[in-house]
């Protein structure tokens, strides 16, 4: 069975309520892009919250000579090249400065849920090689506490096996898929996209009982050790919140 679309949570909001909530997220990301500096390895998210980010460093891309870039997705990796940014190998460019993305949930913790670009496990790996992880969301995705779906990412041999294993998942449908054709999404790696739909209740221990579920590659939990900053924007402005990662050298 596999489920339609994105996992990002629906919101009853109209067409005005939608245009808000794009300046919103552009105000954030407009303000996480001044904290890039020229000479810095930084680590890009994916979705739509950092094609803000993008553009507002697309803008600065001769001031920013010496920066370097790590994409967590091939759709980032092209948007930034078309801009003018450097992009390189994650491996290349070793411990990063700073690593910036978007987010699908956050809550009062700092615990996120990522994933609604089938990008997760990339976007962990980035992030966790930066010295500083700085989220950027518009404040809609502020949430008092987290709810499904949870976005997977699966191995393909046995899946079935796997989805009876944690058994309140689906696999995720590709949104370009037509009517009838069930084409599961997959990460830029290969792997099966999924959406955990059972209970959140505590994220931490749902975080280790996903991550210790045999065939799962990673989940879109991201706890709050991960983060340095929340930037979240909203008809106020930016505000800025502390995340629990230490700072590290
Ligand atoms: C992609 C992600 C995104 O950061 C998350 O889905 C938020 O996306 P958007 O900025 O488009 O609302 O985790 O895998």
């Amino acid at each position: 069975m596999v489920s339609a679309g994105s996992s990002a949570p629906q919101h009853p909001f109209g067409a005005g309520d939608a245009q808000e909530i794009e300046r919103h997220k552009r105000l954030a990301a407009r303000a996480a892009a001044e904290l890039v500096q020229d000479g810095m390895l930084v680590g890009l998210g994916t979705g739509s919250t950092v094609a803000y980010l993008l553009e507002a460093l697309g803008e600065r891309e001769r001031e920013l000579g010496e920066a370097r870039f790590a994409a967590t997705s091939p759709a980032t990796e092209r948007t930034a090249q078309a801009l003018g940014l450097e992009v390189r190998e994650l491996d290349e460019l070793g411990k990063l400065d700073l690593a910036i993305d978007g987010a699908d949930q956050v809550d009062p913790q700092g615990w996120l849920i990522k994933g609604g670009g089938a990008a997760h496990t990339r976007e962990k790996i980035v992030a966790a090689s930066a010295r500083r992880f700085v989220v950027i969301v518009s404040a809609e995705k502020l949430v008092g506490a987290l709810t499904p779906p949870v976005p997977l990412e699966l191995i393909s041999f046995g899946v079935q096996s796997t989805l009876r294993r944690l058994e309140h998942a689906q696999l995720r449908a590709e949104h370009a898929a037509s009517a009838g054709s069930e084409r599961v999404q997959r990460s830029p790696d290969g792997g099966l996209i999924a959406d955990y739909l059972g209970p959140v209740g505590d994220p931490r221990e749902l975080a280790v009982s996903l991550s210790t579920t045999l065939g799962v590659i990673e989940h879109g939990l991201f706890a709050p050790e991960m983060v340095s900053l929340i930037l979240s924007g909203s008809e106020n402005g930016v505000e800025s919140r502390p995340g629990a990662k230490a700072e590290t050298p």
